[in-house]
């Protein structure tokens, strides 16, 4: 029988956004697993030729590849240097994102640019150059996967940040619609709460919160997002584009006004939550409590969840 494995990604060229920590980290050393080369982009060159580093060194082949995701002409020259690597590209996470905290009555335009430039902007600057180096090749096509929220469709954080994913999302579905043509796929994720360095400043009484109104019961992780990228980057997703893949342990389900009861203890415990947490830190050379916080990363954050949950010092 031919090779049946439809996740098999050997010989594919790909490439991750914003994956020096977190989610992008997490995506990239997915897709090197599953046998594909993968260039490590991000502003932060230093961290990023770490993680480069560190998937060679569990046996896969990446690049380190410097990019600000909000300049168009930084986006095409790495789209070029990922071609010169690797010679052909078939697979992009747009993930680079930030998030800005502040109320909207007063929010300042200039946050406001930041959240869409990169978010929005970002992701379709980069697509677009994607999209023309797939068109370049022989055969026409590729995989591009953005990543959204469950930002998109619950309102949870500002209306820049929420906007955002929500235009990530309609943008998405356009582009798919648009470049089914070209056999080109674009599809997006949309992860809940996820531990990265973007929550290390979320206070640990928070996360029992979450896992108390998430039906899978744990807080989640970069690795509950390997499985999924790998889908849609694969053969495995070969007939679906434009889909919004929600991945969030049920957390947008749950709309019970009491904390959900459970009768089995959840597939990862609290201790497991933090592992890549801690190891993103260590990477950004961060020091952080045996729950992997740290209220210094993001003050704001810190503060705004002091003041809703009335924590003391
Ligand atoms: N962590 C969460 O709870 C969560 C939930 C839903 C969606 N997301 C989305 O997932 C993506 C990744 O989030 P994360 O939690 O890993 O964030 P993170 O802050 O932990 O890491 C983001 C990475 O992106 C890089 N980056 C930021 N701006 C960039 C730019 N302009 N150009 C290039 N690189 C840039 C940073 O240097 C960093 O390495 C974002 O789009 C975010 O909005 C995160």
């Amino acid at each position: 029988m031919a090779n049946s494995n439809l996740f098999d990604l050997t010989g594919k060229a790909a490439l991750v956004t914003g994956a020096a920590v977190g989610i992008g980290r997490g995506c990239a050393v997915a897709l090197a697993r599953a046998g594909a080369d993968v260039a490590v982009v991000d502003r932060d060159e230093t961290t990023a030729a770490r993680t480069a580093d560190e998937i060679r060194a569990l046996g896969g082949n990446a690049v380190c590849v410097r990019c600000d995701v909000t300049k168009q002409n930084e986006v095409q020259e790495m789209v070029a240097r990922v071609v010169q690597a690797f010679g052909r590209l078939d697979v992009a996470v747009n993930n680079a994102g930030i998030g800005i905290l502040g109320a909207d009555e007063e929010f300042p335009l200039e946050s406001w640019n930041k959240v869409i430039g990169v978010n929005l902007t970002g992701v379709f600057l980069c697509a677009q150059a994607e999209a023309q180096q797939m068109l370049r090749q022989t055969p026409v096509e590729g995989k591009i996967i953005n990543l959204a929220s469950m930002s998109a469709t619950i309102c949870n954080c500002n209306a820049a940040y929420n906007a955002s994913k929500a235009g990530v999302v309609q943008m998405t579905r356009m582009l798919a619609a648009e470049w089914g043509q070209y056999n080109i796929n674009v599809n997006c994720i949309s992860p809940s709460y996820v531990l990265t360095p973007m929550h290390a400043s979320t206070p640990t009484v928070v996360r029992q919160r979450i896992r108390e109104l998430t039906p899978l019961g744990h807080v989640e992780r970069p690795e509950d997002l390997y499985g999924p990228v790998i889908f849609l980057a694969s053969d495995a997703s070969n007939y679906v584009t434009g889909h919004d893949l929600v991945v969030d342990g049920g957390h947008t389900l749950n709309a019970w006004l009491t904390p959900l009861t459970r009768s089995v203890q959840p597939r990862v415990n609290p201790a497991e939550e933090s592992v890549q947490l801690k190891h993103d830190l260590d990477i950004l050379g961060l020091p952080y409590d045996s729950d992997g916080f740290n209220p210094d990363v993001h003050p704001e954050i810190a503060e705004a969840f002091r003041m809703a949950f009335g924590i003391e010092d």
